[in-house]
C-alpha cells in the first residue's frame, strides 16, 4: 500500500484520504457511545481568567469534551490540550473556538462597514490577519463570518454580516472563508434566516418563504460551502415554526443532501437546549434527538447530547449511524486542520505594524460620504481652528464596536488623535465632548457651542456605543441616542460649517442632519484605525469609495425596506394615491443601497451589450466606460444591476450582478467590462425548481442601485 503511494500526486491524495478514512473509522471502533456523544459536546470555559474549570479539564481527561471556547491564550488552550492528548483513553485532541469577528488584537473594520469597501480582496486579508493573530493565541476555530442576509436596522446583528444582498454577501462571506482558513477553520452563521427576525428584534421568530430562503438567505451559505468552509451554525430562530437548529430541511435536505456539505454543523449557544421554549421538545432528552436526527452535530453548551443521549441510542430511539457519522464529521474535520498531528499547532503573530498598516487601509476603503454640499469636504490642513465636539470624537473604546475579542481600546487612535496628526502644530484643534452618548445631560452644550463659535469648521463625531449593535441589541428607534441630535442643531446653529462624522453599526435616520449640515460622512464601526482612517478621508489624503452596502431608510416606518424588492402590481407612482406607498412620506429610501459619492465625480457612458442574444449556458459581456470628470484621483464602484422583465414568478426590479472598483486620474476615462454567466440569472419557479427563463433581461450599470444607463438582453433556447 505505501510503496504505491509514493508514485504520483494523485494517487497520494487518493491514499492520504482513504489512510485517514481508515484511521477514522478504526478511531470510530474503538469509541464508547459515551466518548462518541463527548466529542459532540462543546463547552464555553468557566474557569477563571480565560481557564477551563476544573469540571471542564475532567471531562476532557474522561473524553467527554469534542471542542472548548473562549479559553483565553496558548498556554490556556495548550495546557487543557495537553490533558486531551496525554491523558484521555483516545487522545482526541480538543478543536478552541472564539468569536474572532472582525479581528483578534487588532480590531479592523465591523463586516457592515467592511463590506462598504466592495472589495473581496480586503475582507479575504483581514480574515487572515485575524486567524494569524488567533492562531498565535491557541484558537483553532472562529465563529465567523457572519453571512445573514439582514433587511431591519433594528436587529443589532447586521453590524455582523455584510448587509442586504445576496450576491455581495456570498463574494465577501467566500472571501472570509478563505482568509480565515489559512491558519484557522472558520464558520459560516446562522444558519438560517435569523437576519429576517420579526420586527427586528433578536432571537424573534421569522416567516420565510422557501422560494425567499433559496434566493436571498442561503446564497451566502452556499458560497461558504463552495469555498471549503469547515463548519456551519445552527441559528436561533424558528422558521415558519420549525427552529434552525432542530430543522431537518435544512441541515440535512438542504446542507448535506443537496449541498453535499462534508464539513459539520454546530449549534448556538444552547441553542439545543431552546428547543424546549420554541415548544417543540417537551425535555431535554427530545430536544437532543431533534436537533441530532436534523443534522447539528455538535452541541454548544446546553449539554444535552453528552448528558442525555445516550440512553435514547442504547433504546434505539436514535440510531447510532446517526451519531456516528455526526462524530466522523468533526474527527474528520480534527483531521483535516492537522490536530492529530500537531495538536498544539503553536504559531506566532506577524508584526503589529503590518496588520496595522492593512486595519488603516481597509478602514479608508469601508468610509462611505453622503454629503458633501459646497465642497466642504475634504478640509485644509492649514485650517486655522477646528472644533472637534462629540461623545465619540476622543472615544477610544467604542470605535472596537461589537465583538472586538481580545481589541484593546488603548490601541485605538481617535478622531481627535487623527486630526490632531494632520495639522500643523500652530492649528488651533479645540476639543469638548458636548454629551454622553446616551444619557440626558445637556450641560456640556455651552462649551460645544462656544467652541464651534471659535473655529472655522466643526467636526462632531456622533453615534452609537460600540454595544448598541451586536447580539442582544436590537433597537426600536434608529435615530442618534440621548441627546446628541440636540446638540448637532445647537453647534449648528452657530453657523460654523458642520462636518457630521458618524459611527454606528446599523443604518441610522438623521433626516434633520440631511437638511441641515452641509458633510456627513458614514465610519460605522472602524477598529484600531478609526480615528486616522478617518482623518485621512477629511482631509483627502484618501478620497472616500465606499459605498453603502444596506439601504439608509428615510425614517423607520419603511423598514424593511431594500432595493431587490419584486414591484407589486401597483408599483410607487408618486403622483398617483392608489399605487403602492404611502401618505406621509415617498418610498425612497434616504440612501439607496450601493450609494456613496467621492471627492472627484464620475461619468457612464457607450453602455454596450458585446453579445446581446444569448444561451443559458452563455456569459454576457457588457462594457461601459467611466470617466473621472473631477479633479482628484478617485475610485469609483461600478455596479451592474439586472431586471427580469417578464418571469412566471413576478422578479425583482434589481439584482446586483457584478461590480468593479476601478481607480481613475482626473480626466482619464476608460472602458470597464462586467460580466454575468446567464446561469446566474437563476430564481425558483412555481414549482419549486430553479430555472432560468428564457427572455428579456434589462441591464443597468452605474454609481448606485437606484441609477445608471440601461441596456436590454435575451437570453433564448
Ligand atoms: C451566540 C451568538 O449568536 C453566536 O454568534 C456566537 O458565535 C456564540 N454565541 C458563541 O459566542
Amino acid at each position: 500500500m505505501l510503496h504505491r503511494c509514493i508514485t504520483v500526486v494523485l494517487t497520494l491524495f487518493v491514499c492520504a484520504v482513504s489512510a485517514s478514512a481508515q484511521n477514522l473509522d478504526s478511531l470510530l471502533s474503538r469509541m464508547t457511545l459515551e466518548e462518541k456523544l463527548g466529542q459532540l459536546n462543546l463547552l464555553s470555559a468557566a474557569g477563571e481568567n480565560g481557564r477551563p474549570s476544573t469540571d471542564q479539564v475532567a471531562l476532557a481527561r474522561a473524553g467527554k469534551l469534542g471542542g472548548l471556547f473562549n479559553v483565553v491564550g496558548a498556554e490556556n488552550t495548550a495546557a487543557v490540550q495537553r490533558v486531551a492528548v496525554t491523558e484521555s483513553r483516545l487522545k482526541i485532541p480538543l478543536l478552541f473556538g472564539l468569536d474572532v469577528i472582525h479581528g483578534y488584537r487588532t480590531i479592523f473594520p465591523i463586516p457592515l462597514g467592511e463590506a462598504s469597501a466592495f472589495d473581496p480582496d480586503a475582507a479575504q486579508a483581514t480574515a487572515r490577519a485575524a486567524g494569524v493573530e488567533a492562531a498565535a493565541a491557541g484558537i483553532n476555530w472562529t465563529y465567523a463570518p457572519m453571512v445573514d442576509i439582514a433587511h431591519d436596522p433594528r436587529w443589532g446583528r447586521i453590524a455582523e454580516g455584510s448587509g442586504e444582498d445576496p450576491y455581495l454577501g456570498s463574494l465577501l462571506g467566500a472571501a472570509r472563508v478563505r482568509g480565515f482558513q489559512e491558519t484557522i477553520f472558520a464558520t459560516a452563521k446562522h444558519f438560517a434566516g435569523y437576519g429576517a427576525a420579526e420586527a427586528g428584534r433578536e432571537y424573534n421568530e421569522t416567516e420565510i418563504s422557501e422560494r425567499t430562503m433559496r434566493e436571498i438567505y442561503l446564497p451566502p451559505f452556499k458560497a461558504a460551502v463552495d469555498a471549503g468552509v469547515a463548519s456551519i451554525m445552527s441559528a436561533f430562530n424558528s422558521i415558519s415554526g420549525n427552529p434552525a437548529s432542530g430543522n431537518a430541511w435544512l441541515t440535512d435536505t438542504v446542507l448535506h443532501k443537496e449541498w453535499r456539505y462534508p464539513g459539520f454543523v454546530v449549534s448556538d449557544w444552547t441553542s439545543v437546549a431552546e428547543l424546549i421554549a420554541h415548544g417543540v421538545a417537551g425535555g431535554a432528552s427530545e430536544a437532543g434527538r431533534r436537533a441530532l436526527t436534523a443534522g447539528v452535530d455538535m452541541d454548544m453548551q446546553s449539554g444535552i447530547y453528552v448528558d442525555s443521549l445516550a440512553a435514547l441510542v442504547r433504546a434505539n430511539r436514535i440510531p447510532m449511524a446517526v451519531v456516528d457519522s455526526a462524530v466522523k464529521r468533526i474527527l474528520r474535520a480534527k483531521m483535516r486542520l492537522g490536530l492529530f498531528k500537531d495538536p498544539y499547532r503553536a504559531r506566532t503573530a506577524p508584526p503589529i505594524a503590518e496588520t496595522r498598516t492593512l486595519a488603516r487601509r481597509v478602514a479608508g476603503e469601508s468610509i462611505v460620504l453622503l454629503k458633501n454640499d459646497r465642497a466642504t469636504l475634504p478640509l485644509d490642513k492649514n485650517t486655522a481652528s477646528i472644533a472637534v465636539i462629540g461623545p465619540l470624537a476622543d472615544n477610544k473604546a467604542e470605535p472596537l464596536g461589537p465583538w472586538h475579542t481580545m481589541g484593546q481600546p488603548d490601541d485605538v487612535v481617535t478622531v481627535l488623535q487623527g486630526i490632531k496628526s494632520k495639522v500643523p502644530a500652530s492649528a488651533q484643534v479645540t476639543y469638548v465632548q458636548g454629551s454622553g452618548i446616551e444619557d440626558s445631560s445637556t450641560a456640556g452644550f455651552a462649551a460645544a457651542v462656544n467652541a464651534a463659535k471659535q473655529a472655522k469648521v466643526a467636526v462632531l463625531v456622533l453615534g452609537e456605543r460600540g454595544d448598541m449593535s451586536g447580539e442582544a441589541a436590537s433597537r426600536s428607534d434608529i435615530g442618534l441616542p440621548g441627546v446628541q441630535q440636540q446638540l448637532l442643531e445647537a453647534v449648528a446653529a452657530t453657523g460654523t460649517p458642520v462636518v457630521l462624522v458618524l459611527m454606528n453599526g446599523r443604518p441610522l435616520t438623521f433626516e434633520w442632519a440631511v437638511e441641515h449640515v452641509p458633510a456627513i460622512v458614514e465610519t460605522w464601526f472602524l477598529g484600531v484605525e478609526a480615528g486616522n482612517a478617518t482623518a485621512d478621508v477629511l482631509f483627502g489624503d484618501v478620497n472616500p469609495s465606499g459605498r453603502l452596502p444596506v439601504t439608509f431608510p428615510r425614517s423607520l416606518g419603511q423598514v424593511p425596506l431594500y432595493y431587490n424588492h419584486r414591484n407589486t402590481g401597483r408599483p410607487y407612482d408618486a403622483n398617483n394615491k392608489f399605487t403602492s406607498k404611502y401618505i406621509d412620506s415617498p418610498n425612497t429610501p434616504r440612501y439607496p443601497f450601493g450609494y456613496g459619492l467621492s471627492y472627484t465625480t464620475f461619468a457612464y457612458r457607450d453602455l454596450k451589450v458585446a453579445n446581446p442574444r444569448v444561451k443559458a449556458t452563455d456569459t454576457v459581456t457588457v462594457t461601459v466606460t467611466v470617466a473621472n470628470t473631477g479633479t482628484r484621483e478617485g475610485t469609483e464602484v461600478v455596479q451592474l444591476y439586472v431586471r427580469d422583465e417578464v418571469a412566471s414568478v413576478a422578479p425583482r426590479v434589481r439584482q446586483l450582478k457584478a461590480f468593479q472598483r476601478v481607480s481613475l486620474k482626473p480626466g482619464e476615462s476608460r472602458p470597464v467590462t462586467l460580466r454575468v454567466a446567464a446561469r446566474d440569472l437563476w430564481f425558483y419557479g412555481l414549482n419549486m425548481k430553479r430555472v432560468v427563463e428564457p427572455g428579456t433581461f434589462r441591464v443597468y450599470v452605474g454609481s448606485n442601485s437606484a441609477e445608471g444607463q440601461e441596456a436590454v438582453f435575451e437570453v433564448i433556447r
